[in-house]
């Protein structure tokens, strides 16, 4: 997932689905600035916008206007400032009510095996897992998310591979692997999500599971004709989805702000994924769908369900 950092004032239309502009996810030209912000089960992430070090809002508009954006690259995203801003110890995403549940029910799923955690990160789900004993190595693309996770942990502890998710191969085999905070939508099309269920079935003993969080695309509240949905609102600060849905692409622009008239936005590009064709990615892989709950702790899914944790079983 991804973020740059535009206007408050940057209209959210842009270009035509299709085009680069607003809505696809651009960001400033290099030397513009960036921050980096994801996209969390909870729709926000749990990075903190780090305001100091953000260009201007005209710097911001200079790239779009003058024609030196490009689309974003999750490279511009997961630098070093994101990857140092990342954690929150003890709180959002690294609360013990958040990772307790989470490492329960995947050392439920390994099964006494090894485990293999796509887009590792600094480690917010991997450490804690390796420490409740469950063997885990990483794939990870981002230089400065690793050395993040090597500030907790050595390379014996959890071996990680710099690469790409959807093509890039860890040593051995397992009994799981997973890919969790969304991140598969971080993958920008369908082509790369199915190579990305491809790449997981690799990695696994026939019966090992791929283990998915992902949230539901909220395309019930988009009645026709309208791009946008309002997420979370909070003093200071809102989510706001825009929606193309002829490409199934969202771009997250998370809104921060003070008490002046300036705001910062951050933004993510996904593509999103309903339930049904994550399940049929899965099938293509030679998955079928073992569970899906609409949380950690095993809550039922059901029509209301914002996110889900969905574990596919290899069977060929
Ligand atoms: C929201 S963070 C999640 C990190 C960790 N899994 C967690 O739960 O905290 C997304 C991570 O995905 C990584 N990422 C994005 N696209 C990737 C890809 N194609 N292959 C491998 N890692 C990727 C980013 O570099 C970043 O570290």
């Amino acid at each position: 997932m991804t973020a740059r950092q535009v206007t408050a004032a940057a209209p959210s239309s842009g270009t035509e689905p299709g085009g680069v502009g607003l809505d696809q996810g651009v960001a400033p030209a290099p030397g513009c600035g960036s921050a980096a912000f994801g996209r969390s089960p909870e729709r926000y992430s749990p990075l903190s916008p780090r305001v100091a070090d953000l260009p201007s809002i005209f710097t911001g508009l200079h790239g779009v206007y003058f024609g030196t954006v490009r689309p974003v690259q999750q490279e511009d995203i997961w630098d070093t400032a994101a990857a140092q801003s990342y954690d929150t110890p003890g709180t959002g995403m690294f609360a013990p009510e958040v990772l307790t549940p989470t490492i329960a029910r995947l050392t439920e799923l390994a099964s006494g095996g090894r485990a293999l955690e796509f887009a590792i990160g600094t480690g917010r789900v991997a450490v804690p897992l390796a420490q409740a004993g469950v063997p885990v190595t990483g794939i990870e693309l981002s230089s400065p998310m690793i050395e993040q996770l090597r500030t907790k942990v050595d390379e014996q502890t959890i071996p990680v591979i710099t690469g790409d998710m959807a093509t890039t191969r860890a040593p051995g085999q397992f009994s799981l692997v997973f890919l969790v905070s969304n991140t598969i939508s971080n993958l920008q099309t369908q082509e790369e999500q199915v190579a990305c269920f491809r790449n997981a079935a690799s990695h696994l003993t026939t019966g090992g599971r791929f283990v998915i969080e992902l949230w539901v695309p909220e395309l019930r509240a988009l009645p026709p004709g309208r791009r946008a949905t309002v997420g979370r609102v909070e003093t200071g600060y809102i989510l706001v989805d825009t929606y193309d849905v002829l490409h199934q692409r969202v771009v997250s622009h998370h809104f921060t702000y003070g008490e002046g008239r300036q705001a910062e936005v951050f933004r993510t590009p996904h593509r999103y994924i309903w339930p049904a064709e994550l399940d049929l990615m899965a099938q293509l892989a030679g998955f079928e769908l073992e569970s899906r709950h609409e949380d950690w702790s095993g809550g039922q899914f059901d029509a209301d369900s914002a996110s889900h944790v969905s574990v596919y079983r290899l069977i060929r």
